[in-house]
């Protein structure tokens, strides 16, 4: 199968589109009952920007690789280009996607199902620009900096303006597939997707593939920036006094695209159930649904092969009830590390990694 073209079976073209959560900056989601290809077309794929998009010229572009260095390096977007590149296929989740499914309502962007998206990233390994600067032995991090700049809108706020900023452990950005990338899905990346070049975490939420990349700085500390103290950050108590740290790794999770909320479907017949799993640094091994809220559990079946750091689309072939009533829809994934996605939001993260599964409810009526 090629992948990079995998579509559903007897699925016919959908209109595309997305939902506002945001005007201004953009902040968009994809409507998840549009999932189809294992590839998200660009169009489809959210956009989670904190400030307006800076436009940048990409013939006065810089790239600077600084701090702990034994070269510094200024590199032009052109340089970058004409480097071999790689390819991979990542899906990338924000960290607070299905914020609207916490009861009660969390403060943020209500985001739905869809930010969330799988795409085929291209440029320039990261590793191998960090090669040529030299890293000193003491570097424990790299900062990634944004050319976005503003006052963030929730509290704590810093005193003024400040760019968005996040580091990564030297050991993720020494991983090859962790790139300085120029293109998704084979197109140069948009605007709104990090024009001219951004980093790509595969395994990570989001918000650590930094947009509108301009600095790499090798650090000897833990950067304490305000997207991984105050912002996109949890409450880490596993030995002793709970202490803040940033968050990182995707958690493990599943999520129904098909049937919708409230979707209405004739008793007795033939329906499958559709959506995709995905996880940070294991693999998606096994899905499970449930038709009666969690009191029993079915196999679904893969759609996809297992690819490190891509999702999993998944079905599972359901005959309706004949009885009509509500009916509760639930899917639950587990990992190659044999951990399962757990029953509740743990509190600790605040308003992210919404990673329980997420009830959809649907009524069975005859027709
Ligand atoms: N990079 C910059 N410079 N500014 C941002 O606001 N948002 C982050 C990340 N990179 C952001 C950024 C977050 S929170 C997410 S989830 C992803 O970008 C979203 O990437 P996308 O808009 O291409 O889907």
């Amino acid at each position: 199968m090629d992948l990079k073209t995998a579509k559903l079976s007897g699925t016919a073209m959908r209109p595309v589109g997305l939902i506002i959560r945001q005007k201004d900056p953009n902040n968009l989601e994809m409507p998840f009952d549009q999932l189809d290809d294992f590839i998200t077309p660009s169009e489809l794929f959210y956009i989670r920007s904190h400030f307006p998009a800076p436009k940048l010229d990409p013939v006065a572009y810089r790239l600077s690789i600084r701090g702990a260095v034994r070269r510094e390096l200024s590199l032009r977007y052109a340089d970058i280009r004409a480097m071999p590149s790689r390819s991979c296929i990542a899906t990338l989740e924000c960290a607070g996607n299905g914020r609207v499914f916490l009861v009660p309502p969390a403060r943020g962007a209500q985001w739905e199902l869809g930010a969330v998206g799988n795409a085929e990233w291209t440029g320039v390994p990261l590793s191998v620009l960090l090669e040529r600067a030299g890293l000193a032995d003491e570097v424990c991090e790299l900062v990634l900096e944004g050319a976005d700049r503003g006052v963030p809108k929730e509290e704590p706020k810093p005193p003024g303006a400040i760019s968005y900023a996040r580091s990564i452990p030297r050991k993720r950005a020494l991983e090859p597939d962790v790139l300085i990338a120029y293109a998704m899905n084979g197109q140069d990346l948009t605007l709104d997707h990090g024009y001219p070049l951004r980093a790509i975490v595969p395994g990570h939420y989001g918000m650590a593939s930094v947009k509108w990349l301009t600095e790499v700085i090798a650090t000897t500390q833990p950067f304490q920036g305000y997207w991984q103290t105050s912002d996109y950050a949890y409450w880490d108590d596993s030995a002793g006094p709970a202490v803040r740290r940033p968050l990182a790794e995707m958690k493990l999770k599943a999520q129904i695209a098909r049937p919708r909320v409230y979707e209405t479907l004739e008793p007795g017949r033939s329906y499958t159930i559709f959506g995709a799993a995905w996880a940070g640094d294991t693999d998606v091994t096994e899905i499970w649904v449930s038709v009666d809220g969690g009191t029993s559990w079915i196999q679904g079946h893969f759609l996809d092969p297992i690819v490190r750091h891509a999702w999993r689309r998944w079905k599972y072939d359901w005959v309706t009830p004949t009885q009509p009533g509500r009916y509760t829809l639930l899917a639950r994934a587990k990992g190659a590390d044999q951990r399962i996605q757990p029953d509740n939001h743990n509190p600790n993260f605040g308003s992210y990694v919404i990673d329980h599964p997420l009830p959809i409810e649907v009524f069975v009526i005859e027709p």
